[in-house]
């Protein structure tokens, strides 16, 4: 019999990826979904149109209870992926507190709901590097200290507290995935790799003429999104529950991105960035860099996309989607007259 998923979150970049890789390994796939996003398939399922078929969507919200509980006390899953979350660190400082009870109240009404109907589904909570902060060292392993550095990584840090807990106190399997940054054209647009790529794209075709940034000396450890979910499904299939560091252990700064994906399509970077204080945080993250020695050793997880090949691919994607926007225009205009 196959085997059943729940998961949260998936029509973000994560969810669309991790229900492609489940459905590829036979899973029943199962997700939970807003009721506007229900009422609004067109654009809100853009990530998981081509999977619509194939999946089985519940409506619930992480801000109640009841729906969550309605759910899992309807249908039986063996595993759950809680990957829905307020996920954009800029806006938690915009909106501590909304980020906080999405997170932090989400994360616990799962655990509680799954604790409740069906305490021997295997539960996998995405933690974050964002988590480490004004980081303590580098690179930085599961034994690295957590220091946040806004509201988002504070709520990340509670729910990755309240996933131990779960695991000790209930002896349910309660996984803690401390995973870097990962991307890929799916990415939402308002995060650095996308905004860049959309933009690229955008000044290569004559859209727009400049690209202005925050902080061009962040610096990020980036893998594409398509190797960390099978991560994520390699840490529920182990003897016993742990927490697991995903990452390349690469590091590169925003302005090395900006550099690599303006050569894509042969433009000099420095004539088109401007920066602009609006996009500076009022803490940031210098640095992050992750030593997933224990991933590789203990799940065999290895990446398989290199750096430059994230940024050639998102690039080529966004290039095509804005070219086939455009021809769909013409042809619009075309038909009017
Ligand atoms: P994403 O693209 O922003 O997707 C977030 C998902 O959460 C969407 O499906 C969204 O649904 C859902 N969601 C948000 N608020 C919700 C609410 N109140 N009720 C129900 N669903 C809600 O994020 P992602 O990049 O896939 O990341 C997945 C998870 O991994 C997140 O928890 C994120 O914090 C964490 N993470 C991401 C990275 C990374 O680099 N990508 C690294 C470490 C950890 P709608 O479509 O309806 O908005
Ligand atoms: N978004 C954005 N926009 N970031 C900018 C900009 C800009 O115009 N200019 C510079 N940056 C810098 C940010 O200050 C940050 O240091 C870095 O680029 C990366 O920003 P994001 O792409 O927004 O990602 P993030 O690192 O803050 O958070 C992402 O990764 C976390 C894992 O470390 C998100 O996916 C989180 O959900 C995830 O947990």
């Amino acid at each position: 019999m196959s085997k059943k998923a729940l998961i949260t979150g998936i029509t973000g970049q994560d969810g669309s990826y991790l229900a492609e890789h489940l459905l590829a390994l036979g899973y029943e796939v199962h997700g939970l979904v807003r009721r506007v996003a229900l009422e609004d398939p067109e654009r809100r399922f853009n990530r998981i149109a081509h999977l619509i078929e194939s999946i089985h969507l519940h409506p619930a919200s992480l801000e109640s209870y009841p729906s969550i509980f309605h759910v899992t006390s309807r249908c039986e899953f063996d595993e759950c992926y809680h990957l829905a979350a307020q996920s954009f660190v800029a806006e938690s400082f915009s909106d501590g507190f909304s980020t906080m009870n999405t997170n932090i109240n989400g994360t616990h009404y799962i655990l509680a709901a799954l604790r409740e109907t069906q305490p021997r589904c295997r539960f996998y909570f995405a933690g974050s590097s964002e988590m480490f902060g004004k980081v303590e060292e580098s690179p930085q392993n599961e034994r690295t200290r957590f220091h946040p550095r806004s509201p988002y990584g504070i709520s990340k840090v509670a729910g990755f507290e309240l996933t131990r807990n779960y695991r000790e106190a209930y002896s349910m399997y309660c996984v803690n995935g401390i995973l870097f940054n990962h991307e890929g054209p799916r990415r939402g647009f308002e995060f650095v790799t996308r905004k860049i790529s959309s933009t690229v794209a955008r000044i290569k075709l004559g859209v727009t003429s400049e690209l202005r940034l925050g902080n061009l000396d962040a610096r990020r450890d980036w893998g594409h999104a398509s190797d960390y979910v099978r991560a994520m499904h390699l840490m529920l299939q182990q003897d016993e529950p742990d927490e697991y560091v995903v990452a390349t252990g690469e590091t590169h700064s925003v302005r090395d991105f900006c550099e690599l994906a303006f050569d894509e399509v042969g433009l000099d970077w420095k004539e088109y960035v401007r920066v602009d204080e609006k996009y500076y945080r009022p803490a940031e993250v210098d640095l992050l860099m992750g030593d997933a020695r224990k991933a590789r050793e203990r799940l065999g997880w290895h990446p398989r996309y290199t750096f430059t090949e994230l940024v050639k691919e998102m690039v080529h994607a966004d290039m095509e989607l804005l070219t086939k926007a455009t021809e769909r225009k013409d042809r619009g205009r075309g038909q009017e007259q």
